[in-house]
């Protein structure tokens, strides 16, 4: 027998998150998030598309979850809508919308799938957002109440509870370059919001620990891995400056108990930090089962002079404001292709360098892959079949780079792979397709790519084809 690339404990899943598949926005009582808001303002998205129909998953969830058990999965990774539970993010919660998410969970353990709940995959209640939003203190304070709301109803039945999806994008593309919801561009307070949400994830992590102390507690971070065009001097502070605001701001606090000191005196310009009171940050260290790691492209920088022209290639969207508040003097340099249909470059070997990195300095702390994957303009064949070679060539060569750094001993538990289905991309719309399954937006028909093929018969044999 050949060897397995990877053991049978090894956890095989894929993800989605609550606005970019279930639609149904205004049903049974749901409120409004940010997001809603935000696609329907003319301008925002691309087509002007919007989350109202999606994927139509919250209709369609029982034969979704035959999909993931065909695939053979042990795992699903999808997310609770705060403002389908509890509409306007305070108060009561809502019977109809932890109904569904009861019977989401059921249906997973019927099929033998472990359910993987992430609290807040970016779509906060409006009301929330109206009172000051993540850069409010208060609404930290009401996370923790939702938290407990959702924890207390789904409980053990949920497996690991997740409890923010990539901070990074909810603070700086949401409050300072505005490419996200709620598409405020004010440097200090995307500052404020990065302290919130983490302060959000300790008070909930808290939550999980007293309410479930057998359920696994994880947050899933999208870390960069951060390159430098140069080794001199100035190019060395551009990256250290940018690994600030992208991995350290969150890991540094949540693993380490403390923000890094060089991201306080780096952005002292744009924020005094104030709202950091005492204890914060000993409140945000709650231990972790394990860490969700998002990877798709790495980043490349330089030292800015003031004078050259600007690439500002950091492909999160076109907006005149950046999401690097206080770092206006580093540049995000093009990097070689090929590239997906983000315009992302593809660099297996960045993903084993950042989970050695993780595992060299957060030795002892497991590791789980909670998104990877890759945005391609999908063809239908004549056949009716979806060739995507190049996905599977991406997701081929991003499982080896995990299997490599596990190899070098990271201790990477298990693979999400983005998406289950295609589904609404943020700002741009349905114009990318990330799934392993095809969506027909006409029909709401689903078709197995041959990515889901191959993805199948890896998480069968457990072993990696050339
Ligand atoms: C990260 C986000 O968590 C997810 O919502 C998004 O669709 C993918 N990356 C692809 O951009």
């Amino acid at each position: 027998m050949t060897a397995r690339n990877f053991p049978e404990s090894f956890v095989w899943g894929s993800a989605t998150a609550a606005y970019q598949i279930e639609g149904a926005a205004t049903e049974d009582g749901r409120g409004r998030s940010i997001w809603d808001t935000y696609s329907h303002t003319p301008g925002r998205t691309r087509n002007g598309d919007t989350g109202d129909v999606a994927a139509d998953h919250y209709h369609r969830w029982p034969q979704d979850l035959d999909h993931l058990a065909e695939l053979g999965l042990g795992a699903y990774r999808f997310s609770i809508s705060w403002p389908r539970v509890q509409p306007g993010g305070s108060g009561r919660f809502h019977s109809a919308g932890l109904d569904f998410y009861s019977r989401l969970v059921d249906g997973l353990l019927e099929r033998g799938i472990r359910p993987v709940a992430t609290m807040y995959h970016w779509d906060l209640p409006q009301e929330l957002e109206d009172a000051g939003g993540w850069p409010a203190r208060e609404t930290a304070l009401r996370f923790a109440q939702y938290a407990a709301g959702i924890v207390g109803a789904l409980g053990d039945r949920v497996h690991t509870w997740t409890t923010l999806n990539e901070p990074w994008c909810s603070a700086y593309l949401g409050y300072g370059s505005g490419v996200h919801a709620p598409g405020r561009t004010e440097p200090a307070a995307a500052l404020a919001a990065v302290h919130h949400l983490n302060l959000a994830h300790g008070l909930a992590g808290r939550v999980v620990r007293e309410l479930v102390p057998s359920a696994e507690l994880s947050v899933t971070l999208n870390l960069h891995v951060v390159r430098g065009a140069s080794d001199s001097a100035a190019d060395c502070d551009a990256v250290r400056r940018i690994d600030a605001l992208a991995n350290r701001a969150f890991l540094g606090p949540m693993l380490d108990g403390a923000y890094p000191a060089d991201l306080l005196a780096d952005t002292a310009a744009v924020t005094d930090w104030s709202f950091v009171r005492q204890d914060d940050e000993k409140l945000i260290a709650v231990p972790l089962d394990v860490l969700g790691v998002n990877y798709y492209s790495s980043t490349l920088v330089r030292a800015w002079d003031g004078h050259s022209a600007r690439s500002d290639a950091d492909g999160h969207g076109a907006s005149a404001h950046s999401p690097w508040v206080g770092a206006e003097d580093v540049d995000f340099l093009p990097q070689p292709g090929p590239y997906t249909a983000m315009g992302w470059n593809i660099d297996p070997p960045a993903f084993t360098e950042l989970l050695l990195r993780l595992r060299r300095e957060y030795p002892g702390q497991p590791l789980m892959i909670t998104e990877n994957g890759a945005a391609f303009d999908d063809v239908v064949s004549a056949d009716g079949r979806v060739h995507d070679d190049r996905r599977i060539d991406y997701l081929r060569r991003h499982i080896g780079a995990v299997a490599e750094a596990r190899a070098q001993g990271a201790d990477v538990r298990g693979y999400f792979v983005w998406s289950l289905l295609d589904n609404f991309e943020w700002g741009y719309g349905y114009d990318r397709r990330f799934g392993i399954i095809r969506v027909d937006y006409d029909t709401q028909e689903r078709t197995w790519k041959d990515s889901a093929h191959w993805y199948r018969h890896l998480v069968a044999s457990g072993q990696l084809d050339d």
